[in-house]
This record gives C-alpha cells, sequence and structure tokens, in this order.
C-alpha cells in the first residue's frame, strides 16, 4: 500500500518508524511518505493561513499550497489515490472503515490545523478522487496529524503478513461488533486475584463459550449502543440466555 500524508509538521509523524509500522515500510509492505505542506508555498513566510471570510476566531488553510501539493500527489491523470481529511465534522472512523481503507492501493491524507482548511480544496478535490473526512471522535484536536497515527496504525495492522499472528484479527474487540472477553497470563494467582478457573481447564468448547459471554456482558454494559447494533442472524440461543 502506498500512503502520503502532508502536514505542515512533518516532525510528527516520526513514531511511524517504529515497531510494527516501521518493520512493514522496511518490508515494503507500506511505502509511506511525508510531505511538508509549506514546500507548496511561494512567499518569504511561507504562509499557508488567513483570516476566515465571515468573520470569527481563529485561521483557515489557504487553497494554493493545498491545490498544489493535491496535484503533485495525485495527478490528475494517474490512477487517483482515496484522499483522507481528518475532522472533527468527518463521519466516524470504525472497524469497518480500517478494514475498507486496508483494501486501498493509495491513501492520501491531508491534516488541517487551525480552524481547517477551506472547503474549496476538498470540494476541487472530489471531482478527481474519492474523498472522506474523518472524525476519530466527539472531541476536537489541535489538528488532523494525532488521527493520521491512530488511522494508520488500525489500517496497517490488518495488511496481510504485518501481525505475527493474523488469528488475533479474529478475536479482538470489534471484529464481530462485541467487545472482546478480559484476557489474562500467567501467575494463576496474583495480588490475590485468580485467574478464572475456566481458562485453565483445558476444555476449548467451553473456553470459547465463556469468551462469547464475556464479550456480550462487556458490550451490554460499556457500549449498549454496538449491542443494539448487533444483527440478530449472529446470535445463537447461548448468546440470548448470556
Ligand atoms: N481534527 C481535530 N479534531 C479531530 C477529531 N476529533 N478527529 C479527527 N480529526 C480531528
Amino acid at each position: 500500500m502506498r500512503v502520503d500524508v502532508v502536514s505542515i509538521f512533518p516532525e510528527y509523524f516520526a513514531p511511524l518508524e517504529l515497531s510494527l509500522i516501521g518493520r512493514a515500510r522496511a518490508a515494503g509492505t507500506l511505502r509511506l511518505a511525508v510531505h511538508d505542506l509549506r514546500t507548496w508555498t511561494h512567499d518569504v513566510h511561507r504562509t499557508v493561513d488567513d483570516t476566515p471570510y465571515g468573520g470569527g476566531p481563529g485561521m483557515v488553510m489557504r487553497p494554493e499550497p493545498w491545490g498544489e501539493a493535491l496535484d503533485a500527489l495525485a495527478p490528475p491523470h494517474a490512477s487517483p489515490p482515496r484522499l483522507l481529511v481528518p475532522s472533527p465534522a468527518g463521519v466516524p472512523f470504525t472497524q469497518a472503515m480500517a478494514h475498507e481503507l486496508a483494501a486501498e492501493e493509495h491513501l492520501l491524507f491531508a491534516c488541517g490545523r487551525y480552524e481547517g482548511i477551506d472547503q474549496r480544496v476538498l470540494d476541487h478535490a472530489a471531482t478527481r478522487m474519492p474523498v472522506t473526512e474523518v472524525s476519530l471522535g466527539d472531541y476536537v484536536l489541535f489538528g488532523g496529524e494525532v488521527a493520521v497515527l491512530v488511522i494508520l496504525e488500525a489500517v496497517t495492522r490488518l495488511l496481510p503478513g504485518v501481525l505475527g499472528n493474523a488469528g488475533s484479527l479474529d478475536e479482538e474487540s470489534h471484529a464481530h461488533g462485541l467487545l472482546e472477553a478480559p484476557v489474562y497470563t500467567k501467575p494463576p494467582t496474583w495480588r490475590g486475584h485468580d485467574v478464572p478457573e475456566i481458562l485453565r481447564s483445558g476444555d476449548h468448547g467451553r473456553i470459547a463459550r465463556w469468551r462469547r459471554e464475556e464479550g456480550l456482558v462487556r458490550t451490554a454494559r460499556r457500549r449498549p449502543d454496538l449491542l443494539a447494533a448487533l444483527d440478530p442472524a449472529g446470535l445463537d440461543k447461548r448468546d440470548v440466555a448470556a
């Protein structure tokens, strides 16, 4: 997968050298390039923002550097990338979207700062490529950089060969619309707390059932919205009893 990121703070992306993302880059599974938006400015101050039309606080990112950046990274006659613009006004980022993005050939992230990017940049880009404004949640960050780190981590771990044990993708939270059951390792007793007996029973059928029930109970308590959205066709009688 090819990924380009445009930001006025390329230094934010240093962690992408580390751990499994760093390894995916070294292996060529992920071809990631981070670009400084100011490369596409032409004045001595390398200006990227200006005051908002209509008034109000803060600054808005000017369209010209963004237009040139997108022309350079998504040339009009080449196969277009999918443009992602992190914003608290975007559609919610979910595990389902992470899977969708993991199937793309080329992602291009535009990191806004201040009050955001002039809307015409997105409107013009949408004439050439699919554009998605995406939100991490109902809170406001300083800019899109941290959101891109989160999205890239969620997407990269779904790429073939990135996770050592791909089986863990099937068991984790959100894999089937439920939260994951709690996990334990040795020792069997620690500070007076025991590992649930069933996990030490060796009975794989009962263990799978226990994990399913714990996942259902956790989801009901913590995320009733997820439980309400579950497809009843995916439930069995034992789930209903739990
Ligand atoms: N930029 C600022 N706040 C954000 C959020 N909640 N999600 C994505 N991008 C953002």
